[in-house]
């Protein structure tokens, strides 16, 4: 199919909503000539996000939330509302669940970290394909005696080995505290791991925490049906303005059994020097440490509400299409003596995945083109794309064949104690790539965007 006869395909015309959007209010792409296929790593906000947003700072005077002071309870009002609005995005009971501002996914993820109440013999299963983000609650888990067990990805899908899965989740510590973490969705692979784990790990009696980063952008999650005990979000991946406002939502049950490290500013009922005691406030409360970024917080609500003014359904219908559309002709793409240009890491079809894709180019002898060479490339065709791991190195491994082995010996060697650096570790992996070519959809991509990145592709053909 030729770019305009995509463009006349009746789904994809159905999907022409998105098309006035992108015109209207998200025209500085195209003013700038921009092909912007990162959205994996941000996603962008429509002017009138920006126009509201001013509006609101504009007509209102705002104090520190949470006094009694007019001021204050109207920022008060502003904060409590954009809470309930994230509730109510994702469907979460509030008796259920609740929402506690953070700065991004990552600050979401730092909380449970380190305030889940590891122990000796306790465990935290995650699977390989994670954010560090995800990988990092390790450290917590150890220095507290848990064991900490990766469930491995397979190839040529880098799906989860759902048999590996179920043999760890069936030996949870019967006495103490079982973390099991997981992504929605792969910023590196695009996969989407099936939501069943949640209700699998919970069954053997294990706490699930929910990656929901790279899912929710294009893909509507739904807690009034799966039922993690905690989700970690960053906004501007879905909406793209504000950055700096995530969230960690949390099933308020699960919450009481973790322990802060330490106390702050807005995080207690009562706290004495000399009487040496501090009480922790209930709920939500408890984890959000010192001044919300308050004028900020109701952009989160403005952005929730555009995002459902637009619909979910158009936004994953038109992500999908388009993600079809570039999975067969990459794969498509042969060099003159018949050697394929890209290798694809993850599904090849658009099942179980989303609009997520990541690659290697090989030139007409089978070797591959550095990423950063892709990047060097594409850069000057303004062209946005990822190259590297993206912050996923068990995925990244995993696709790119680099073992345990090789990496303990690189890790091992003299000098390699404390420092690494990219350079020093492409040598240890011997020529293999170190990282790959990502690109990603999101919620005003079009078939011309895809189609100049497949023409960009078309020129690495020799
Ligand atoms: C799956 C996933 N988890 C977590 C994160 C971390 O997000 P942030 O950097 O906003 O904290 C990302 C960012 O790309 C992600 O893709």
């Amino acid at each position: 199919m030729r770019v305009s006869e995509m463009e006349n395909h009746p789904r994809y015309r159905a999907t022409a909503k998105l098309d006035e959007l992108r015109a209207s209010e998200y025209a500085r792409l195209d003013a700038g000539r921009h092909v912007y296929l990162d959205y994996t790593g941000g996603g962008h906000y429509a002017e009138s996000q920006l126009r509201a947003h001013l509006a609101l700072l504009r007509e209102h005077v705002y104090g520190n939330p949470h006094s009694t002071n007019p001021t204050s309870q109207a920022m008060t009002e502003r904060v409590e509302g954009t809470r309930r609005a994230i509730l109510e995005f994702f469907n979460a009971d509030p008796d259920e669940y609740c929402a506690i501002f953070t700065q991004n996914a990552t600050g979401a993820l730092k909380l449970v970290g380190e305030a889940y109440p590891f122990a000796p013999g306790d465990r935290y299963l995650l699977t390989f394909d994670n954010h560090n983000s995800v990988n990092g609650i390790r450290e917590f888990g150890r220095a507290r005696g848990a064991h900490v067990t990766y469930v491995p990805i397979t190839l040529p899908d880098l799906r989860v080995d759902a048999d590996a899965l179920l043999e760890e989740l069936e030996r949870p510590n019967p006495n103490g505290n079982n973390l099991f973490a997981y992504p929605a969705q792969s910023n590196f692979s695009g996969v989407q791991h099936p939501l069943e784990f949640v209700e699998w790990a919970h069954a053997r009696g294990w706490d699930v925490l929910l990656d929901a980063a790279a899912f929710t952008p294009t893909n509507r999650l739904d807690l009034g049906r799966v039922k993690p005990d905690f989700v970690s979000q960053s906004f501007y991946k879905i909406f793209g303005y504000p950055t700096g406002v995530g969230a960690l939502i949390a099933k308020r049950e699960t919450l009481k059994k973790l322990r802060r490290p330490w106390f702050a500013g807005g995080t207690i009922t009562v706290a004495s020097v000399q009487g040496d005691k501090y009480y922790l406030s209930e709920g939500e409360a408890a984890f959000e440490d010192g001044t919300l970024n308050y004028l900020i917080i109701p952009a989160v609500k403005i952005g929730l509400e555009h995002i459902q003014a637009v619909g979910y359904d158009l936004i994953h219908e038109r992500v999908m299409l388009l993600a079809e559309y570039l999975l067969e002709r990459l794969q498509a793409l042969k060099h003159p003596n018949g050697e394929p240009l890209v290798r694809l890491y993850g599904p090849a079809s658009t099942e179980g995945r989303g609009g997520t894709l990541t690659m290697n180019f090989y030139d007409a002898q089978g070797h591959a083109i550095d990423h950063r060479e892709i990047e060097r490339r594409a850069n000057a065709q303004n062209i946005s794309l990822r190259t590297g791991c993206f912050c996923n190195p068990g995925g990244g491994e995993i696709a790119l064949g680099i073992t345990g082995t090789e990496l303990a010996h690189c890790f091992r060697q003299p000098g390699h104690e404390t420092r690494v650096t990219v350079d020093d570790f492409r040598l240890c992996i011997d020529g293999k790539s170190s990282g790959a070519v990502r690109v990603s959809l999101g919620i005003v991509s079009n078939v011309r965007d895809v189609d100049t990145f497949l023409e960009f592709a078309r020129g690495l053909i020799i």
